[in-house]
């Protein structure tokens, strides 16, 4: 799907086939005959959670990770401006919301999970001086979005933008509601949500439940009709859910529920 765009020397080349096979990914890209080993591969789908066409519309991707959603915002979606944020911090700290009490084991799977001491040389050969991503497939594939560290609980500082887009954030995060106001005071046109791990057994009830998992890395099973409901008290208009799919999780074998949720400004 994705195809080799911008000429390199040999020695790029060879520092891109060291970061594809050798780092850590979150999303499987391909990149010739290369493949990264993704956490998840949405190559088969991305098309199943309906976004629709952004063309000439400009995009804020938040909790953007590697910038998967946002090349395909520009490259399939057409979309005419794309901006992906992250807490990230490239630098092996923690980049997700945790309690004290587990910071010591984020921080040493974090730390496991940041690939530059290890592929140092292959990033410098290309220029990136971290591991964000994001920023490497920008230069590989020559691509026109752009990357910016910041935090989905502050969005002050940002432009607006027709279309914002969360992906499989707000389950991570210890207050959901302050996320979506931020996202809700930077759209223009609509917001899109896409939630993974839901709470859906009582779905039939349509109760809106956000079921605390206690978990390191996760805060909260959210399901449709609590998502549904805090979008809409914040202010978003005509919110639906636009599609629902299951993906597998290729580090530890299971099937990921999702949910996406679309919201009006
Ligand atoms: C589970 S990944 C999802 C990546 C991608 N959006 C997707 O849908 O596949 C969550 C991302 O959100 C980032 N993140 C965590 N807390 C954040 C925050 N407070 N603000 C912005 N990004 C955050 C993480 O660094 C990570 O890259």
């Amino acid at each position: 799907m994705i195809k080799y765009m911008k000429p390199m020397n040999n020695n790029e080349i060879s520092a891109v086939e060291k970061i594809f096979t050798k780092g850590n990914w979150y999303h499987t890209f391909e990149f010739n005959e290369l493949r990264s080993h993704g956490t998840f591969d949405y190559s088969e789908k991305i098309e199943n959670l309906k976004i629709p066409n952004l063309s000439g519309m400009s995009v804020l991707d938040v909790g953007c990770s590697d910038g998967y959603f946002s090349y395909y915002f520009k490259d399939k979606l057409k979309a005419k401006k794309v901006l992906g944020i992250d807490y990230n911090q490239y630098d092996g700290s923690v980049n997700f919301d945790v309690l004290n009490n587990f910071m010591e084991e984020q921080s040493n799977k974090h730390r496991s999970h940041n690939d530059y001491s290890v592929l140092k040389e292959a990033y410098s050969v290309l220029g990136l001086n971290d591991s964000n991503k994001f920023n490497f497939i920008k230069k590989i594939f020559n691509l026109d979005i752009e990357f910016k560290k910041a935090s989905i609980y502050n969005l002050e500082d940002l432009d607006n933008f027709d279309v914002t887009f969360c992906g499989s954030l707000l389950e991570h995060l210890r207050d959901p509601l302050t996320a979506i106001e931020q996202l809700y005071f930077k759209t223009k046109e609509f917001c899109i949500i896409d939630v993974s791990n839901p709470f859906n057994r009582l779905n039939i009830l349509q109760l809106p439940i956000l079921k605390y998992s206690g978990a390191s890395g996760h805060f909260y099973r959210l399901s449709e009709n609590a998502t549904k409901l805090m979008m809409e008290k914040i202010g978003f208009k005509n919110v639906q859910i636009i599609s629902k799919y299951k993906i597998k999780n290729l580090k530890h074998g299971n099937m990921q529920k999702h949910f996406v949720i679309y919201g009006e400004k």
